[in-house]
């Protein structure tokens, strides 16, 4: 029999056993202990954190506010996303041109001219699979013009999907200038799918560049700024810090479509466009994604801050994706590593700085704060070892205080993985970073997996996990399920309780937009309107709101298997008792509950994920299917009783009273 039939034989004769003892009306019961007084690892302040990938529109039709795609023309495809209005019409012409453009870094632009007077003539934006426009907010349209031939005016106009008319605008006074003009648009109705036209009135020619609409109400009203309702569901998981730009996005297909930050600041206009590397990924391709950079490092570190998360940028580390075999030489890796230490410079440098000063004109002289960054992806073997080796050596002696996180490859086992463990804790990497996008039963059997993790090695990163419903590692049939959420959930007790050893966890992907996605699962599904969370996403929401201050040791014997998942940490605010639980079976739990060495007060709050069946899910329509309830809890006591529910992940918040003021007050001080 091989591993896995063992396991599945394991569970039938479990799910048996079950069955029976159900059948025979023995309750399923459990004890668990914590040792109040005895806290143990502080808990690091980024234990729960979010990896923002620019995948699945993340970015560019998602994140990032701007409605127009291909706003200046550079795709390969100029027309991209454009189309001429009316379609076939005759009484004008439309042309990508480059010469004498409005800027060099991205110089293409279009010229439309009118050759029949009095007829409707333009071009219109199908934006990211749509826009969402919303009734009675305005919206700023903006674009770099110029007059070529007579005085003709524009007329701008966003039109519902059904061809409806939303609004209308004009813009005139042209000059042979390159100049911006803006005006306003506020929708009669609310669209998710609609369209911006531009007709140029009057016989002559204009050219146009930088097309833009945004909404005027973005995140905190930032012009150039980032879809409001979806940076909510990002501030209301309270993250620790936030990974970016990606993965294997920053990987590259080939070095020269590698992320490369330094393209992604300074000026809108010349953040020079780049290929997503996610465009040709299969099964689900995506012709139309590009990167335009409006979501840059500059704005990354800003909502970090935004967020009070610490910034973790991922750096290439002079290799692109594994599978192209491409990466830079070992003596030609300079230009990497100097990228690293200017973005160190650009982060936290003085504003006397070339790159601190980068950043004072941008807005920000105050520093960001940057205190870790992650070198490369999922690169393995001695070919990533050697090139992080070479980073680290520059990077430590010329910045001692910048943690570097190293990665372990795309497995979280085997020998690549062994392979990397073994060099990178010689080489004293600070920080490793594991990924596991696998099956629930992955999850559950991994609960354990750090409780042996050497303790004077370098600290863990749970840096991308997921749950998967189906095999395989790109399967877009997956489902963000309870049953995944359960997991997960499970997997994220066992981080707690190895909080010593573990430093960080982020799931990963985080955004999927539902008409243009390559993978899934996904935290957070959404539209051009609306969002919702997975399971998942609450489950995120439910450690990292409870995150507490000190791991508190735990016991937990069950009657049965699988079995109660659980983790205790304490908040030295409150002085609250916060107990982590997982239910993943289908009868509740009737649990004996000790809390030695506190006395707490008699009522509690519990904050409870369930549902009926593990593949409940939510959606667009339901999207608080699965959702976190709270619940006051009577009669606990240092000795209670607590049924678990079926099928569910609880918080319980315990608020703990000593028994006087200067014993609490002695605990907390040991633990500063
Ligand atoms: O999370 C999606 C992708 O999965 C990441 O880009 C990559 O690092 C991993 O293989």
């Amino acid at each position: 029999m091989n591993g896995r039939k063992i396991i599945l034989a394991i569970g039938l004769v479990s799910a048996i056993l079950l069955v029976n003892s159900l059948s025979r009306g023995g309750a399923v019961t459990a004890t668990i202990t914590v040792q109040a007084d005895k806290p143990g690892a502080k808990i690091s302040p980024t234990m729960w954190g979010i990896f923002f990938e620019d995948i699945n529109f993340g970015a560019d039709g998602g994140l990032y506010a701007e409605l127009v795609k291909n706003r200046s023309f550079e795709f390969p495809n100029p027309m991209m996303g454009w189309s001429k209005i009316p379609p076939g019409s005759t009484a004008g012409l439309i042309e990508i041109l480059d010469q004498d453009p409005f800027n060099d870094v991205n110089p293409h632009y279009l010229r439309i001219k009118v050759t029949r007077d009095g007829e409707d003539f333009g071009v219109s934006n199908e934006g990211f699979r749509g826009m969402g426009i919303r009734q009675g907010e305005d919206y700023a349209f903006s674009a770099q013009v110029r007059a070529v031939q007579g005085r003709p005016a524009l007329r701008i106009e966003l039109v519902a999907n059904n061809g409806h008319k939303l609004t209308t605008a004009r813009l005139n006074r042209f000059t042979k200038q390159w100049e911006k003009h803006s005006v306003t648009l506020r929708a009669a109705t609310t669209e998710l799918k609609a369209r911006l036209n531009i007709y140029v009135e009057g016989p002559g020619a204009i050219d146009i560049d930088m097309v833009s609409l945004f909404p005027e109400k973005t995140w905190k009203n930032r012009p150039n700024g980032l879809r409001a309702d979806l940076v909510q569901m990002l501030a209301d998981l309270k993250p620790g810090f936030i990974k970016f730009p990606g993965g294997f996005l920053t990987e590259g297909r080939r070095l020269d479509n590698r992320y490369q930050w330094k393209m992604t600041v300074g000026d809108l206009a010349e953040r020079k466009l780049m290929i997503n590397a996610f465009n040709k990924f299969r099964p689900r391709p995506t012709p139309d994604y590009f990167q335009s950079y409006g979501l840059g490092f500059f704005e990354y570190f800003q909502l970090c801050e935004d967020l009070g998360a610490e910034p973790q940028p991922v750096l290439n580390c002079g290799m692109a994706a594994q599978f192209s075999g491409e990466m830079a030489p070992l003596n030609q890796l300079g230009p990497y590593i100097q990228d690293a230490l200017d973005l160190i410079e650009f982060a936290n440098g003085p504003i006397t700085s070339p790159w601190g000063k980068k950043r004072a004109e941008m807005g920000h002289p105050q520093p960001f704060n940057l205190k870790t960054i992650r070198l490369g992806n999922e690169q393995v073997g001695p070919h990533y070892v050697e090139r992080y080796e070479q980073f680290a050596r520059v990077l430590k002696a010329k910045h001692p205080e910048i943690k570097l996180i190293a990665g372990t490859g795309p497995e979280p086992a085997g020998n690549n993985f062994k392979f990397a463990w073994n060099k990178l804790r010689e080489l004293k990497a600070d920080i490793l970073d594991e990924h596991a996008h696998k099956q629930p039963d992955w999850f559950f059997s991994n609960v354990t997996r750090y409780d042996t993790y050497d303790r004077n090695g370098p600290k863990v990163m749970a840096g991308e996990y997921a749950a998967h419903s189906e095999p395989g590692l790109i399967n877009p049939n997956n489902r963000s399920n309870l049953e995944c959420a359960l997991s997960e959930a499970a997997f994220l007790t066992g981080l707690e309780r190895n909080a010593d050893v573990v430093v960080m966890s982020c799931y990963a992907p985080l955004f999927a937009h539902v008409d243009a996605w390559q993978w899934t699962p996904d935290l957070i599904w959404f539209d051009n309107l609306n969002a919702y969370g997975t399971p998942s996403y609450y489950v995120q929401q439910m450690f990292s709101c409870s995150r507490g201050d000190v791991v508190l040791p735990l016991d937990v014997h069950t009657s049965h298997t699988p079995r109660l998942y659980a983790s205790a940490v304490r908040d030295n605010q409150t002085g609250e008792i916060i107990l982590k639980t997982v239910n993943p079976l289908k009868a509740p739990v009737e649990t004996h509950i000790n809390l030695s060495g506190a006395r707490v007060t008699s009522s509690a709050k519990a904050i409870i994920l369930t549902g009926s069946k593990l593949t409940d899910e939510n959606s667009f329509e339901a999207p608080k299917n699965i959702f976190p309830v709270e619940e006051f809890v009577r009669n606990v006591s240092t000795s209670f009783n607590y049924s678990f529910r079926p099928y569910s992940v609880t918080v319980l918040r315990l608020s703990a009273e000593t028994t006087s003021a200067s014993e609490t007050s002695k605990i907390r001080l040991s633990e500063q």
